[in-house]
C-alpha cells in the first residue's frame, strides 16, 4: 500500500501526525510527527506487502520461506453504492478474499468476516490463512472472508483524495458497506446463498475495525449474529495522551525512568535560548526550526511499542533496541572522536562546548535519533524539509498515492486521537510541548475546505461515542483487549470503564502481556502458540461455537 512514490522528501513531513489505531500494518499509527518512524514502517510494510501478495497470486508457486504450498486466495469484487444515504447511482468495486477450505454446506453454515479497517486488505491475508479467520472457519465449518474497507487498497471509489472526494469516507458509509455486503454477496464457487440473515455471520475486527465490529452488532443486529471487537477503540477522544502513559507504565522500569528523565531535561533546556541550539545540534537537528517538530521526532521510537507481536516473524523488536541504546555505556570511541566533549564518570554528565552539561542518557538518546532517524533524511535535503511540519505545501498532494490522507481524514472528522502530553502531575515519556493543537494542525493543512465538504475545526467524536463508548455491550458481542495495548484506554477495558463479567454470551477478556489485537495473529498449529495466545484462541472457538448453537433461521415475513 505504501509505495516508494510516497517517500519523496516532501512527504516525510506530510506523513506526520497521522495516527491510526492499527500499526501492525503501518501506516500510520503513531505518535505525532513520527515522520521517519513511519517512513521506516512504510518501508517495512512495502516489503511485507510484496511478500504477502506474491504467494497469493494465481499459479505463484511456493512461499519463498516455506515448503508448505501456499493457499490461493484470489481477489473478488463486490459492487457497492458510493453513497448509501442518497439515490446516487455511483458505485465502486469493493475487494474481498475468501477461504473455503473448511466450508461444509449446511443450512446453518456461518460466515466469518474480517473487516480490513484502515489499510489494504492485502495486509490482512495472513489472518485468512493462519490467523483468526482461518481458526474460526476451521472450528465452525464456515467460510472466511477478508473485506477491504472503502478507499483502502484497491477499493477506491474516487479519482483523488481531495477534501471533497473524501466525503464518503466515514463510519456510517463504511458500516453500511459491510451490511450491504452481508445481505447481498454471492460467493464465487459456492452455490448456496450464504447471505445474512439467512446464515449466521460473525464479524471480526481489530483496532479501528474492532470498533466497527462492535458498532455493526449494535447498528445491524439482524445481520450480525455475533461480533468480536479486538482492541476495538469504541471510545473516540480528542486527546490521546493515555497511549504514551500505557507505554510508560508497561515498559521496562529503567527504560521508562530514562525517558522521563530525558524528556524532562530536554524540555527545560529548550526554554533556555543559549543552550537550546546546542541541544538540538547534539541530535543533528539544529536546523529544525520549531521545537514542537524536534520533540515530536524524539517521540517517534514510542511507535515501536505498538508494533510488537508475539509472533517473532511479524513483530518488531525496535522498542527493546531503543531502550538498550538509551542505557548503553558511553562508547569511548564516539567520545574520543569529539575532543570537545568530556564525561564525568561520577556525575554521569557530559560537558558539551558552550557550557551545556547533559546526562549520559540524553547523549545516548541523541545518538540513537541521529543514527536511526536523522540519517534517513537524504543528503542535500534540509532537516526542516524532512521533519518540519509547518509548511502547508507539503500536504497538498491529493493524488491516490497519498494514502496517508485516508486515516488522517478519519481522525480529523470523527476519531480525534491527537497525541498530547499527559496532564501536569503525570510523569511523561514525551515532551510537554506536544499538544492537541500541534497534532491537530495537520487537519487544517491537509484538508482545506472543499465545495461539498468542510472538515470541522475539531472532529465530531460523538458520532463514535454515541454508539456505546466504553459501555458498548450486546449479547454475542465479545470484547478482547491486550493488557499493555497503548490503545486499551480507548476500549471498554480502559481504566475509566466499568469492570464487567466475562460470560459466554458477553465475553470480556484481556490477554495478559498482550499489545495490539494479539488474537488476530495465529499459527496453523495452535499448540505451538504462546500459552496465553492458544488460550484466547480456544476460548474464542468455544464462545463462537456456543453462539452458533443458538442460531435460528429468521422467520419469513409474508
Ligand atoms: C430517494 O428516492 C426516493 C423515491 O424517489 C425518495 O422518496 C427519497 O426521498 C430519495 N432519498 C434521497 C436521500 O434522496
Ligand atoms: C478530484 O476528482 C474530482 C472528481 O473526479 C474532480 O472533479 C476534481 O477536479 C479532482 N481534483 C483534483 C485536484 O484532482
Ligand atoms: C456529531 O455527530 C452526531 C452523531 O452523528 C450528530 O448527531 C451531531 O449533530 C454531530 N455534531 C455536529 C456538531 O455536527
Amino acid at each position: 500500500m505504501w509505495s516508494f512514490v510516497v517517500l519523496a522528501v516532501v512527504s516525510l513531513a506530510s506523513l506526520s501526525a497521522t495516527a491510526s489505531p492499527d500499526t501492525t500494518s503501518f501506516r500510520a499509527f503513531g505518535p505525532q510527527g513520527v515522520n521517519l518512524w513511519k517512513l521506516k514502517a512504510a518501508r517495512e510494510q512495502r516489503t511485507k506487502d510484496s511478500f504477502a501478495s506474491k504467494p497469493f497470486e494465481k499459479n505463484s508457486g511456493q512461499h519463498p520461506l516455506s515448503t508448505v504450498p501456499e493457499p490461493d486466495f484470489p481477489e473478488h469484487w463486490f459492487t457497492q453504492p458510493l453513497d448509501h444515504f442518497s439515490n446516487s447511482s455511483h458505485t465502486f468495486g469493493q475487494r474481498y478474499w475468501i477461504n473455503t477450505r473448511h466450508y461444509k454446506p449446511r443450512a446453518d453454515a456461518p460466515v466469518i468476516v474480517l473487516d480490513g479497517g484502515e489499510t489494504s486488505g492485502v495486509n490482512r491475508l495472513p489472518f485468512l490463512d493462519t490467523g483468526i479467520v482461518e481458526i474460526l472457519a476451521k472450528a465452525t465449518g464456515g467460510v472466511g472472508v477478508i473485506l477491504e474497507h472503502r478507499y483502502t487498497g484497491e477499493s477506491v471509489p474516487v479519482e483523488n483524495f481531495t477534501t471533497d472526494s473524501l466525503r464518503w469516507l466515514n463510519n456510517e458509509q463504511s458500516a453500511a458497506d459491510s451490511a450491504y455486503f452481508m445481505a447481498n454477496v454471492q460467493f464465487p464457487g459456492i452455490d448456496e446463498d450464504l447471505t445474512a440473515p439467512g446464515h449466521p455471520w460473525i464479524y471480526y475486527g481489530g483496532s479501528y475495525a474492532g470498533a466497527r465490529a462492535a458498532h455493526m452488532r449494535i447498528l445491524y443486529p439482524d445481520l450480525v449474529w455475533g461480533a468480536i471487537a479486538s482492541s476495538g477503540v469504541t471510545h473516540a477522544d480528542i486527546e490521546n495522551w493515555r497511549y504514551m502513559d500505557i507505554i510508560r507504565r508497561a515498559a521496562d522500569p529503567e527504560c521508562s525512568a530514562n525517558l522521563v528523565q530525558s524528556v524532562g531535561f530536554i524540555d527545560v533546556v529548550l526554554s533556555i535560548p543559549p543552550l537550546r541550539v546546542a541541544l538540538k545540534q547534539l541530535f543533528g537537528l539544529s536546523e529544525l526550526e520549531h521545537d514542537e517538530d524536534f520533540v515530536s521526532l524524539l517521540s517517534s521510537p514510542m511507535g515501536y511499542w505498538q508494533a510488537k507481536v508475539w509472533d517473532p516473524s511479524v513483530g518488531s523488536t525496535g522498542f527493546e533496541e531503543f531502550c538498550a541504546a538509551l542505557s548503553k555505556p558511553l562508547g569511548q570511541d564516539a567520545l574520543s572522536q569529539d575532543e570537545t566533549i568530556s564525561y564525568g564518570a561520577e556525575t554521569q554528565m557530559l560537558a558539551l562546548p558552550g557550557g551545556l552539561n547533559i546526562p549520559k542518557v540524553v547523549y545516548n538518546y541523541a545518538q540513537y535519533i541521529k543514527e536511526n532517524f536523522v540519517s534517513l533524511c537524504p543528503d542535500g535535503v534540509s532537516v526542516e524539509e524532512c521533519f518540519g511540519t509547518y509548511d502547508d505545501s507539503t500536504y497538498q498532494d491529493t493524488s491516490l498515492d497519498a494514502t496517508w490522507r485516508l486515516w488522517q481524514f478519519q481522525i480529523c472528522t470523527q476519531w480525534g486521537y491527537f497525541f498530547n502530553a499527559p496532564p501536569p502531575g503525570t510523569p511523561s515519556i514525551v515532551s510537554r510541548r506536544l499538544t492537541v493543537e500541534y497534532d491537530a494542525k495537520t487537519c487544517r493543512q491537509a484538508f482545506p475546505p472543499g465545495k461539498q465538504f468542510i472538515v470541522p475545526p475539531m472532529p465530531n467524536i460523538s458520532a463514535v461515542n454515541i454508539l456505546g463508548d466504553y459501555y458498548i455491550a450486546a449479547d454475542r458481542l465479545a470484547i478482547i483487549d491486550g493488557e499493555v495495548d497503548p490503545w486499551r484506554p480507548d476500549t471498554p477495558h480502559a481504566d475509566e470503564a466499568p469492570l464487567r463479567a466475562d460470560t459466554v454470551l458477553r465475553p470480556f477478556k484481556v490477554i495478559p502481556g498482550g499489545v495490539h489485537h494479539y488474537d488476530e495473529y495465529g499459527l496453523r498449529d495452535l499448540s505451538a502458540e504462546p500459552p496465553e495466545i492458544e488460550k484466547i484462541h480456544l476460548e474464542m472457538i468455544e464462545f463462537v461455537t456456543e453462539w452458533l448453537k443458538e442460531w435460528q433461521p429468521p422467520k419469513r415475513k409474508n
